[in-house]
């Protein structure tokens, strides 16, 4: 292993094409003083590489490459496809995207080309193979960044073109019309189809869209950018088969299904800018890290952006204060990440992006961004054993593309957010100090005790018999609301919904009638032994089984009397099926993770629920994260650790390694003066190093 190799990855993207070669020496200067690894060359630079058809310069490059080399800097090499030159929308008009409404847009920011534009495919993949082969085996080069960000800004284009790619998509997918009839429930209102050539793209219409139509067309597109990236990524493996590729995603990204992108992805990557002004923002970047993660079936990632400060696409753009940046980069290492990579390494002079913050400020080194930049890329030195290192987790929380894409859609039951649907549980663990892996509801869970299906609306029979497949093995499935209701072509799931007839529904005993959204945002009261509020989501629940167990039921309303949230047990207590008819508010979410980490005999690190601090533990080293600004202090493994406002720390070594061994009683996070409302129901952090006595004994 190279010295680099053993540390985590630390720089961003660096783009000397918009600065005279002067400021180049300097970047290599201070480059090497804050510690960069890697830097990622050449993301926007296909006007620079190629100024007209055929005609390429790679010199600028090659010096680039050069002097990063001698400095001992590593290359990520971007194949520059995101943004096309002018020459190429001025030849080819029809490459431009055209939007919902029939709008073609215009050349003059980035990303304008429709992901099935013919042209703009030749021309990419022309640039990629030229530069595959120059720079395949540059000693320099670490890996290979395919485009930029797929699918932001243009998922969809409804251009002729694109029209004709879905048709093809279409009759690959269906084989034949009938089928397809079938499958979009065309009979009704008049839809059917005679061939495929009457149908379209799901166009700007009077009225609600096929459903079907609308999610096939959002599959489709997903699948037309991966198509892209695919046939970028096999070029360069035709040239450089074992340099590792990557493209970098979007945290949770409505329009791309990652789950079916990452078995083409060497490393996965992701671009993260959590809100400075949401002081819950560090519960979805979290969420994001364990996606990344849980993508790459628990393999490193690689934080390929972030910034170091403000961005410039909020309204307003609120600087990361002092610690943040530090924050947010030690949370994505403490959840997977083998690199923390920035948009972008020096601030732009000019252009759409001069007010984004960078790791070089435009106002210089003496700066309190670029210092922070430097002592973070000095600690991260301390970090390299994690290289490779694991984040183990027992709790999966299934995350579905099409389920969100369906549940959002226009005719549904009622306009349910279903990203929050999904943090609001995983919210609950995060709260215990409890680590969660994302799962396709389809996927193999035996690995998880403990298996959470928040809203998977649409479940496909192979989804329906793995859920089910959870109680019966002797684990804990936890199901809410809205789950099974349709399968994979959005046909309702007849007789009770929970996937219809079989194997989920008897695993859970229940049944759902009749639903009964909240026209308001009043919250209700559940009672019964998981009492407490719930709001948004009442049902009419009918118990089936003589095992299911009703544990709270609506106290009022719509569903008055009926069954909210129930269990059905295995025989002798082995596996457990729950069944949430309701949304909970935070402190029936917290109730009901305690039972579910009981059933599934998880410890959790936090004895109590607690908000604004994070731990989480990654090869042999745990970390403690403090997201409020309030300083705490806790106690773990009979040590104090303080915390001043937004900090992390982590505790043990590779040397010293710790292990956690159970939870006990009593709070031991000690507020600090002034914060003991804040503290007063935080529980305990219990670590034990190998060798010590059992803190819970
Ligand atoms: C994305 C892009 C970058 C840059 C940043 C700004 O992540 O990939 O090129 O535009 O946004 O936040």
């Amino acid at each position: 292993m190279s010295e680099i190799a053993r540390r985590i990855r630390y720089g961003g993207d660096y783009n000397p094409e918009q600065w005279p070669t002067t400021v180049w020496d300097e970047d290599v200067r201070l480059m090497q003083q804050a510690h960069v690894t890697t830097a990622t060359i050449a993301v926007f630079a296909w006007a620079k590489l190629e100024p007209a058809p055929g005609q390429y310069d790679f010199g600028w490059l090659d010096d680039v490459f050069d002097r990063l080399s001698r400095a001992g800097i590593r290359v990520i090499l971007a194949t520059a496809t995101a943004s096309p030159p002018a020459w190429l929308a001025h030849r080819h008009p029809e490459s431009l995207p055209v939007t919902i409404d029939g709008v073609r847009l215009a050349f003059g920011s980035r990303q304008q080309f429709s992901p099935s534009s013919a042209a703009y495919r030749h021309h990419a993949l022309r640039l990629v193979t030229e530069l595959a082969a120059r720079y395949a085996d540059h000693p320099a080069l670490e890996a290979w960044h395919v485009g930029n960000e797929y699918g932001n800004h243009v998922t969809r284009s409804y251009d002729p073109e694109t029209a004709e790619a879905f048709r093809i998509w279409l009759h690959n997918r269906y084989g034949d019309i009938d089928t397809l009839n079938a499958a979009w429930g065309t009979a009704f209102w008049s839809q059917t189809y005679r061939s495929f050539a009457e149908v379209g793209v799901p166009s700007a219409a009077p009225m609600i869209r096929n459903p079907t139509q609308v999610l096939d067309f959002d599959r489709f597109s997903s699948d037309a950018l991966l198509e892209l990236y695919r046939a970028e990524a096999e070029i360069i493996r035709s040239y450089a088969p074992d340099t590792p590729i990557t493209t970098n995603f979007m945290s949770f990204f409505k329009d791309v299904d990652y789950w079916s992108w990452t078995p083409h992805v060497d490393v996965v990557s992701d671009d993260l800018y959590p809100d400075p002004a949401d002081p819950r923002s560090y519960v979805l970047s979290a969420a994001t890290r364990d996606l990344m993660r849980s993508l790459g079936a628990g393999k490193s990632w690689l934080l390929m952006e972030q910034a170091t400060s403000a961005v410039n696409w909020r309204p307003p753009n609120v600087p990361l204060a002092d610690g943040r940046h530090r924050l947010n980069s030690l949370q994505a290492v403490a959840r997977g990440a083998d690199g923390v990579l920035h948009f972008q390494w020096r601030q732009s002079a000019a252009g759409a992006e001069k007010f984004h913050s960078a790791m070089l400020p435009h106002a210089g080194e003496d700066t309190r961004v670029h210092r922070g930049v430097r002592a973070l890329g000095a600690e991260l030195r301390e970090l390299g054993d994690l290289v490779g290192a694991g984040v183990p987790a027992r709790v999966a929380l299934c995350f579905d593309w099409d389920s969100w894409r369906a549940i959002e859609q226009d005719g549904t039951p009622a306009t349910v957010d279903y990203l929050d649907t999904v943090l609001r549980f995983y919210e609950g663990f995060l709260r215990r100090g409890v680590t969660v892996d994302f799962l396709h509801p389809e996927a193999d869970s035996t690995a998880y005790s403990l298996v959470v299906a928040p809203a998977a609306h649409v479940l496909s029979d192979d989804a329906v018999h793995a859920l089910a497949s959870v109680p019966a093995r002797g684990g804990t499935l936890v199901v809410t609301y809205l789950s099974g209701v349709v399968d994979e072509n959005l046909h309702v799931r007849l007789g009770g919904y929970l996937g219809g007839e079989g194997a989920l529904r008897s695993a859970l005993g229940v049944r759902v009638e009749e639903f009964a959204p909240v026209a308001d945002s009043t919250a209700f009261d559940v009672t019964g032994d998981y009492a407490g509020a719930s709001d948004f989501w009442q049902e009419l629940i009918r118990v089936d089984d003589a095992q299911v167990e009703v544990v709270s039921s609506f106290a009022s309303g719509f569903a008055a009397g009926s069954p909210a949230i129930t269990v059905k047990r295995g025989v002798g207590g082995a596996g457990a099926a729950w069944y949430v008819g309701t949304r909970p508010s935070t402190a029936l979410v917290d109730k009901l993770v305690s039972a579910w980490l009981a059933d599934s005999n998880i410890p959790a690190a936090f004895e109590h629920a607690v908000t604004g601090i994070e731990t989480v533990l990654r090869g042999s080293r745990r970390f403690v994260a403090n997201h409020s600004e309030a300083p705490v202090r806790l106690s773990v493994d009979n040590r104090q650790i303080e915390l001043s406002g937004h900090d992390c720390t982590w505790i043990g070594t590779r040397e010293e390694p710790i292990e956690i061994t159970s939870t006990s009683a009593g709070p031991t996070l000690i507020p600090s003066e002034g914060e003991i409302q804040r503290c007063e129901h935080v529980g305990a952090l219990m670590i034990a190093r190998p060798g010590s006595p059992d803190p819970a004994e």
